[in-house]
């Protein structure tokens, strides 16, 4: 039996990728697996925790013991999250949420007789700065991911201090071997106490209980 680290804890996690409909047949979304995600929720429920986990689509099977919401869009995502985080004592965001959907959504198929065409894009909501702005940070813990390409540390740290999270996990997306789809990972961890520290370069799941030490270790958890 593992550790049982996060028994009393309710953990939160968001995996996957959303899909935007542009019309009955296409949609926009980008390159996640849900890997990364699937690993934090499945690591923390053998841990001890309660793990709820709100999930775009994708090809896994729910972790056994883990409660799965499933959801596709960014505001379906955000409705999910919006109605649960106030049960959840660590919130992680590994979900890579599309930042843009189509202004409208055909409800016919967009036929090819024009040699261009242009889609109008609107913003969807942000969910890990929306969490930022509500959460009770002396009662819940709040993980964001960074997907970035350059500049790791100080993009990390403009989006921790931006989206006022307490903990986020920057990930090399530039690379084949890390980031969307990978197997393997590897993890800069910045908080908001000024500290960084760089997790190996090892299987999603091993990064996953990797991130819970580091968490456990240096006493991040509220209760
Ligand atoms: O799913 P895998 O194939 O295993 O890949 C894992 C991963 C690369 C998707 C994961 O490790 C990861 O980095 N997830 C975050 C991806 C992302 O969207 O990063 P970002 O830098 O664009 O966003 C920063 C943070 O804000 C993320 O926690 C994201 O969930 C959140 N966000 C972003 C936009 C938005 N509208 N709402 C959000 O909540």
């Amino acid at each position: 039996l593992a550790v049982q680290d996060l028994a009393g804890q309710v953990v939160l996690v968001t995996a996957g990728p959303t899909r935007e409909p542009i019309d009955p047949a296409r949609f926009l979304s980008n390159r996640s697996s849900g890997k990364m995600g699937y690993a934090l929720a499945r690591t923390a429920f053998r841990r001890g925790a309660r793990v709820i986990l709100v999930s775009g689509p994708t090809t896994l099977d729910g972790p056994p013991g883990v409660q799965r919401i499933d959801v596709t869009t960014a505001q379906q995502m955000y409705d999910a999250v919006m109605a649960h985080y106030r049960e959840a004592t660590v919130i992680i965001k590994a979900a890579a949420v599309a930042d843009f959907r189509s202004r409208e959504e055909s409800t016919e198929k967009i036929k090819k007789d024009q040699a261009s065409l242009v889609l109008h894009l609107q913003q969807n909501p942000d969910i890990l700065k929306e969490l930022g702005a509500r959460c009770d940070h002396d009662r819940q813990l709040l993980v964001g991911f960074a997907a970035e390409s350059a500049r790791f540390a100080e993009e990390g740290r403009k989006k921790l201090h931006n989206k006022q999270c307490d903990l986020i996990a920057v990930n090399d997306i530039g690379s084949e071997r890390t980031g969307f789809a990978s197997d393997a990972n590897r993890l800069l961890v910045l908080d908001n106490r000024g500290y960084m520290a760089e997790l190996p370069y090892v299987s999603k799941e091993r990064c996953a209980d990797l991130l819970w030490d580091h968490i456990v270790a240096n006493n991040f958890l509220r209760s």
